[in-house]
């Protein structure tokens, strides 16, 4: 047993009995605080990472183990696998004075190994039980190889896909997003913090991080209140409605106070507000980066943090490093200092490693619990349910499994760019090709491969691209000759499948584009195959919305797959030959053109309207050189069959405040397949105090219809989702009348109204 524990023993019988109220204090918590010097508890306030996961920043942390003996180590990061976890944990509870056990994080953030689509892609499925379900897996394979805590969700709200980290959250809008953030929230945590297949999840990046400006990484953020609290907060909030256990900050400033030091943000809406209970843990040297930012020196900077509510510093060492000091000067107090060790041990006594440090350590489960069949299905029907039909020229989609098939492009036999941006625990070698899934699929299909081109030519933005690894591999081979293979293959089959877009790095974290259509070298290649007049499919890959006006103007199919994690092979040959019907729906606009960039179904309307936004006219809200109209609209996709919408109905015509209202219409799968759509709903407050948005997404359902089959649909508003923040930040509903839009994407025409009394 070890000395902690039997510091502890007497009082844990007590403190679980307080688990389920964890405003009020833990017995053993205090306990142990009583018995902890000001260092010790400054300890707790410190992450670090050996280096072990992908290192982001500039520093990685030196001499971690007598940090860990010293008693200067709350948690780790970026360490996986029961026998590395259990030397580590045993270096903290048996070694260091206290026996304080570590937090092991990781960012597990689309599946652990068994990888899933990026979340872009599964936010396109609008299936909340199956994200869900990905991040029980997620869940299930991390804590099998010890990890106890996840740096995931990531809620931030985008508007723009020149920001690389569009990948890796739900996209443009805030009622999905944050559906999505309670789904994962509740596949991470479960219902039981102790239990050894869940863990810690960590909403981030509070706050704004997606409305960096110009879509660079890192940059500034300037942003009114009530666009903020009506369109970029609502996940956070609702990832902490549904009880996320931590919180990390973000990169970005917000009136000018970068995240991590912003008290404003960090105790006031946070704690104050949304009554948050959890700890607070900073992004990769985000406190020291303050210094940078132009907010004082490190010492500075971390009396800051620590006094804005920040309570654990992520390998920085600031506070580490700082924070005595800063308490002599009478700069930070001890009590603060309590309190961010106090929110660090209770996450730990919450996860039970103070009853079993090792709970999360078990040598047999890895082989049992990681990458096993049943995981792997999921993540082959999420990677179906997440592509998008973006075009299906007539007759090419589905392909007969007998086909005559030319499948080229760079990413059709590419191992190394299935899994997606973020995802440091996958590992590519086990990731299905588009290649080897079409010959599991249609073994009877005749397939010719050629690469075709290189996914760009340029070596020295490969160079950028390939910093995990070799991402971009420029062929020995010409272009002139890849394209002649490409060619050959064409001459002789009935169809053409190009598997073509972004290479994983080419969006994520740092990884910012100002040019969103498909590489040059591949354009070129897609112009020669669509010039021999054989039917192509556009099988496109990316982390974020492309550019691809041109390619929408040609007699090609298209389907959007993003990058689609470990069965993406498999899940591609079953979307390709009908073994499933495309049923994913956009969940960020695509715009024509970078210009039109913020683009997203929400606008408002402006004074001056455009009456038909198809059609220039002088003095009012347009451009001259396009169509205010995307390219595809917000939760835009097709499928292989036809709906009908029809006779839409509201349960009442007048409500008071606080009511809800039924809505319901019918659904016909009016095609020559089973499949799936997703009924949308959208509002728009047609009057009130501050200017309203065209509409806003306030309610889905997806549904699944034979061929021929009939339903009718029903979907609830509540009363709060006819609230919004006033100026005041008061969130209401104000009396008037309301239009309901119901349809398959954000420009649904089916409209009843009523009114709120
Ligand atoms: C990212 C975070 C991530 C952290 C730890 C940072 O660079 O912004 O999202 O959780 O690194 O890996």
């Amino acid at each position: 047993m070890s000395r902690l524990k039997t510091i502890i023993l007497g009082c844990l019988l007590v403190s679980f009995s307080v688990l389920a109220q964890s405003s009020e204090q833990i017995p053993m918590v205090e306990a142990l605080l009583e018995k902890m010097t000001v260092e010790q508890k400054i300890g707790q306030l410190n992450l670090v990472t050996p280096g072990g996961g992908i290192a982001t920043g500039e520093v990685v942390s030196r001499n971690v183990e007598a940090k860990i003996k010293a008693g200067n180590v709350g948690g780790l990061f970026g360490v996986s696998g029961p026998n590395k976890i259990r030397m580590a944990q045993d270096l903290a509870v048996n070694q260091s004075q206290l026996g304080i056990p570590l937090l092991f994080g990781f960012d597990v953030i689309h599946g652990y190994k068994t990888t899933f689509p990026i979340p872009l892609g599964l936010a396109s499925s609008w299936d909340m039980d199956l994200i869900k379900k990905t991040a029980q897996v997620a869940a299930k394979e991390a804590t099998a190889d010890g990890i106890n805590w996840n740096f995931s969700p990531m809620v931030d709200i985008t508007r723009d896909p020149r920001w690389g980290r569009i990948a890796e959250g739900a996209g443009e809008d805030p009622f999905l997003g944050s559906a999505i953030a309670k789904a994962m929230v509740e596949g991470y945590q479960g219902d039981d913090l102790t239990a050894s297949n869940t863990m810690m999840a960590t909403v981030k990046h509070l706050a704004l991080y997606g409305a960096s400006e110009a879509g660079r990484d890192y940059n500034s953020v300037d942003m009114s209140h009530l666009k903020m609290f009506n369109q970029y907060m609502p996940p956070y909030k609702a990832a902490i409605d549904a009880g996320a256990a931590s919180v990390m900050t973000s990169f970005n400033d917000i009136d000018g106070v970068p995240a991590t030091g912003n008290k404003w943000l960090l105790t006031k809406v946070l704690r104050e507000r949304w009554g948050f209970e959890g700890f607070v843990v900073s992004d990769y040297t985000s406190l020291n980066e303050m210094v940078a930012h132009g907010l004082g020196d490190l010492q500075a900077v971390s009396a800051l943090a620590l006094n804005a509510g920040l309570d654990m510093d992520m390998v920085g060492e600031g506070f580490l490093t700082t924070l005595k000091k800063s308490l002599e000067q009478g700069k930070v107090t001890e009590e603060a200092i309590t309190k961010a060790c106090r929110r660090i041990l209770e996450a730990k006594f919450k996860l039970g490693l103070f009853d079993d440090p090792y709970r999360y350590i078990d040598m047999d489960r890895p082989k049992r619990d990681i990458l096993s069949p049943e995981n792997r299905a999921i993540a082959r029907k999420a990677a179906a349910a997440s592509a998008v039909l973006l075009k299906n020229e007539t007759g090419i989609l589905p392909i007969s499994k007998t086909a005559k098939i030319a499948l080229v492009g760079p990413l059709a036999d590419n191992r190394n760019n299935m899994l997606g941006t973020w995802a440091p625990t996958g590992e590519t070698k086990y990731a299905v090709t588009i290649r080897e899934g079409i010959a599991n699929v249609a073994p009877s299909a005749k397939v010719q491969y050629a690469k075709g081109s290189n996914i760009l030519d340029d070596p020295e933005m490969a160079k950028k691209i390939n910093v995990f690894g070799p991402r971009v591999i420029i062929s020995e081979s010409s272009p002139e000759e890849l394209l002649k293979e490409a060619l050959a293959s064409v001459s002789k089959s009935d169809v053409v499948v190009a598997v073509v877009g972004e290479a994983t790095e080419m969006s994520g974290e740092a990884a910012s584009r100002t040019d969103l259509r498909i590489p040059e070298a591949q354009k070129k290649m897609i112009r020669a195959l669509v010039e021999t007049g054989k039917p192509v499919v556009l099988v496109l890959m990316s982390g974020r919305p492309l550019n691809i006006s041109e390619e929408f103007e040609m007699p090609v199919s298209i389907l959007q797959v993003w990058h689609p994690g470990v069965e993406a092979g498999n899940a591609i040959a079953d979307l390709l030959f009908g073994n499933y019907n495309p049923s994913g729906k956009l969940t960020a606009t695509w715009p024509r053109t970078v210009g039109q960039i913020p683009i997203y179904h929400s606008m408002k309307n402006t004074g001056r309207p455009a009456e038909d936004p198809e059609e220039f006219q002088k003095f009012r809200s347009n451009y001259l050189d396009v169509p205010n109209t995307p390219l595809f609209a917000f939760g835009y996709g097709l499928s292989y069959t036809t709906f009908e919408y029809s006779n839409l109905k509201l349960s009442h015509d007048r409500i008071g405040q606080n009511q809800s209202i039924e809505v319901s219409v019918e659904i016909k799968n009016t095609g020559e397949y089973d499949g799936a759509t997703v009924v949308q709903l959208y509002l728009k407050d047609v009057v009130r105090s501050i200017t309203p948005p065209k509409r806003t997404l306030k309610g889905f359902k997806k549904v699944f219809l034979k061929k021929g089959e009939q339903k009718t649909v029903r979907l609830t508003l509540r009363a709060d989702d006819l609230k919004f923040y006033n100026n005041e930040l008061e969130f209401i509903a104000e009396p008037g009348v309301f239009e309901v839009f119901i349809g398959a994407d954000s420009n649904a025409t089916l409209k009843k109204s009523f009114n709120l009394q």
